[in-house]
């Protein structure tokens, strides 16, 4: 808690949230990716998802993307064994290389709509090119607004999964996929 409210004080625009996301958030973002045996975790903070992600996917590899220095190393220290990148999202999802052509679930707590333009549109660009790059792969992103977390390019597709209440604030849980390969 205390990690999260002081890199929120620090750097608000990349934290874009009032508080931690809850254990009803992790919970439905986590039931949006169903069985995989891949999943990228983007922004994962102090943590919450990743908790969830190792619960209930404990077969399934994890990469964890966290651009905090000091976030990075918590997770490093809570979470033994841990793959984590202390890196730009982007940068992590355009190196990723998977040995057999299976799909892989993204999930993502970035901010897309407090985040500086450059850095979301390079950041949403690289996620659009890694999900067309591995077929059946897809985005779980959520998001305060009534609207999808951001505007994706014409060959992708948004569906919302659900509303979480027990959230501060509530939130929405989505999807992206491709049309052409999801
Ligand atoms: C909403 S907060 C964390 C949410 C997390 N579920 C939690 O409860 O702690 C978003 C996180 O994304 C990280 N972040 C923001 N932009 C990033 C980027 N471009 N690449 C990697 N991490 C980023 C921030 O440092 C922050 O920890």
């Amino acid at each position: 808690m205390f990690a999260f409210f002081s890199h929120l004080l620090k750097t608000p625009q990349l934290t874009g949230a009032v508080a931690p996301s809850s254990r009803h958030l992790a919970s439905a973002m986590v039931r949006a990716i169903g069985e995989v045996r891949h999943v990228v975790e983007l922004g994962a903070g102090t943590g919450p998802v990743t908790k969830e992600l190792r619960r209930r996917l404990p077969n399934a590899s994890l990469v964890a993307v966290e651009l905090q220095p000091r976030l990075a190393r918590q997770l490093r220290s809570r979470f033994l064994g841990l793959d984590v990148r202390e890196d730009l999202a982007n940068e992590v999802l355009d190196g990723l290389a998977y040995p057999e052509p299976e799909a892989v679930a993204v999930v993502s707590s970035l901010p897309f709509r407090s985040l500086p333009q450059d850095m979301r549109e390079v950041t949403t660009a690289s996620i659009e090119q890694f999900l067309r790059r591995i077929p059946g792969s897809k985005l779980v992103q959520f998001t305060y607004q009534p609207r999808p977390p951001f505007q994706a390019s014409a060959d992708f597709r948004w569906h919302k999964t659900c509303s979480v209440w027990r959230n501060a604030p509530p939130a929405g849980v989505w999807v992206l996929q491709s049309l052409a390969t999801g």
